[in-house]
């Protein structure tokens, strides 16, 4: 394990290859959802354990509405789930919040996440925030028509917008950029994941599939990420 300092302060987690998982078992899809549900409370766990300031997790996108009814459904279950068990990291002193455009689901989630955010609001452990309904081009334009809409009626001038005045306008507004981004399953793409504040995030890209992701491959990545050369852009 690095040196705290060396450590990544955020960490986007894309959380992908649940189905391949099941499949490769014979399992129907919605098996391979929810053993990824278990490996992501191992891994939100580990990350407060070490020192992880920020972890974002894409739990599912903007896209994702495209599959089965049936799939959607499951992971929606999951959804309640684990909203529903009022222990989440009850004595971990983990801040939980949501990130994505959560007004499309059932008022009874929406309660339960405002809940959640609440009774965690003053913890001061590891900032989680799970990514439902979250997609970075739909972020990035809603920050936009904000800030356009304060612009038409004279509470701003367009010239005088900055990138921090962007940055407080998203879903991670008040968090730091994001230093590394994790990919298991293979695939070697955002998907629409974090687009602006991964600016200058540095990518791991693993063939683990997210249900067998474990604190070994944290540690594995972790030490890759502390080996890389962040420029911004200097010399
Ligand atoms: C990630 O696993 C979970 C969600 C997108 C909700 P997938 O369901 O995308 O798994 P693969 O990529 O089909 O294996
Ligand atoms: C990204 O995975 C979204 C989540 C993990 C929630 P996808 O499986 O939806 O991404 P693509 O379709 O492979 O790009
Ligand atoms: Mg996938």
């Amino acid at each position: 394990m690095p040196e705290q300092h060396l450590l990544p302060r955020h960490i986007g987690l894309i959380m992908d290859g649940n189905g391949r998982w099941a499949k490769k078992r014979g399992l129907p899809r919605k098996a391979g959802h929810k053993a990824g549900a278990k490996t992501f409370k191992k891994i939100v766990r580990y990350c407060n354990q070490i020192g992880v300031p920020y972890l974002t997790v894409y739990a599912f996108s903007t896209e994702n509405w495209s599959r089965p009814q049936e799939e959607v459904d499951g992971i929606i279950r999951l959804l309640r789930d684990f909203l529903a068990d009022a222990s989440n990291y009850r004595d971990e002193n983990i801040r939980t919040r949501f990130v994505g455009d959560i007004s499309v689901f059932d008022s009874d989630i929406q309660r339960k996440i405002a809940e959640c955010e609440e009774v965690s609001a003053s913890h001061t452990g590891l900032t989680l925030n799970i990514a439902i309904n979250y997609g970075g081009r739909d972020e990035i334009l809603c920050a936009a028509r904000r800030l356009a809409a304060e612009a038409a009626v004279g509470k701003r001038l367009p010239e005088t917008i900055t990138a921090e005045d962007f940055s407080e306008q998203l879903y991670t507004a008040g968090e730091p950029d994001v230093d590394l981004i994790i990919r298991p399953s293979g695939e070697q793409r955002l998907s629409n994941f974090l687009l602006w504040q991964a600016a200058y995030a540095e990518y791991i890209f693993l063939d683990t599939l997210w249900p067998d992701f474990d604190e070994a491959c944290m540690d594995r990545v972790l030490e890759e990420y502390a080996s890389r050369n962040r420029r911004f852009g200097g010399v």
